[in-house]
């Protein structure tokens, strides 16, 4: 079975502890919302998934179809059909989109089998047009210049391309106008009948909706504070975090302010 399963995981970043002893399964199937207030580690656990260097697993476990998933490169974690769409895509200038697709498509193929021009373009075609994406995309530098939804709409892309067996998307629907939203949900939903799982995070009531997860599961100080029926989407949709501590006791954390990134060699700390 495709099940994700997360065992007392504990994540550092920048030398700074942020997770601190994450459990959490996905069945395969399963399409879980992950919920929880800014800056308590949603995006890391998926970051830390997929591999991301700067991310540094110190403790735990996570497995994916029974395989030791932290004992794989980002690729081999990619062929395994592990997929992240980012909640800021990165700007990749110098490399056309259409050569990253290729490299993208040709990462799952055998290496003797790349994939040819022609089905290349058909393949391209057929999912710009689902994206909302004009092919001049092809030449343009990945993410580079690209609007917000742009960028959101290249995830999409790339996840409709792949087809991977779990689907991490993390803030899809954040910046996305009225007819994206839609477009993305029914991409998620074309991938869902294809029977992957997805783990989607979003701060807003209404992508779940149209995703209609069947779990939810609230990030809290590091820790997955409630794992639970999809009704929690409501609930904290109307109410919010605070009767987390009413119920369960649990202190939440002020979130950090996030230090501004200034290009790549400064890191300016707000107040
Ligand atoms: N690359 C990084 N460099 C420095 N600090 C980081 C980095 N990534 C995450 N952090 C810090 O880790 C903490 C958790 O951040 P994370 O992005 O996982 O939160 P989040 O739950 O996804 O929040 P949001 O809902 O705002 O997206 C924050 O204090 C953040 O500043
Ligand atoms: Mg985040």
């Amino acid at each position: 079975m495709q099940d994700l399963i997360i065992e007392n995981l504990h994540v550092k970043v920048e030398n700074k502890e942020i997770l601190q002893g994450v459990n959490l399964t996905v069945h395969q199937g399963d399409t879980l919302a992950l919920l929880g207030p800014n800056g308590h580690g949603k995006s890391t656990l998926l970051n830390a998934i997929m591999g991301h260097p700067r991310y540094i697993v110190t403790e735990g476990k996570i497995t994916f179809n029974g395989k030791d998933v932290l004992k794989m490169s980002v690729d081999q974690r990619a062929k395994e059909g592990l997929f992240m769409a980012f909640q800021t895509p990165p700007e990749v200038p110098g490399v056309e989109t259409m050569d990253f697709l290729k490299q993208a498509l040709n990462s799952k193929r055998e290496k003797d089998k790349p994939i040819g021009l022609f089905e290349l373009y058909k393949v391209l075609k057929d999912g710009y047009k689902k994206a909302g994406l004009g092919e001049d995309m092809n030449t343009r530098h990945l993410n580079e210049g690209f609007s917000g939804g742009e960028k959101k709409r290249n995830e999409i892309l790339q996840m409709l391309l792949l087809n991977p067996a779990l689907c991490m998307m993390d803030e899809i629907d954040s910046g996305l106008d009225v007819d994206a939203l839609k477009l993305v949900s029914e991409a998620i939903e074309e991938q869902q009948k294809k029977g992957s799982s997805f783990i989607i995070i979003s701060h807003y009531a209404r992508l779940f909706s149209l995703a209609k997860p069947n779990r939810a599961a609230i990030m809290v100080n590091g820790k997955i504070a409630v794992d639970g029926p999809s009704s929690l989407i409501e609930r904290v949709d109307k109410e919010g975090y605070e009767w987390i501590k009413r119920e369960l006791g649990i202190e939440i954390k002020k979130s950090e302010d996030k230090p501004i990134v200034l290009e790549t060699c400064a890191v300016k700390k707000t107040k």
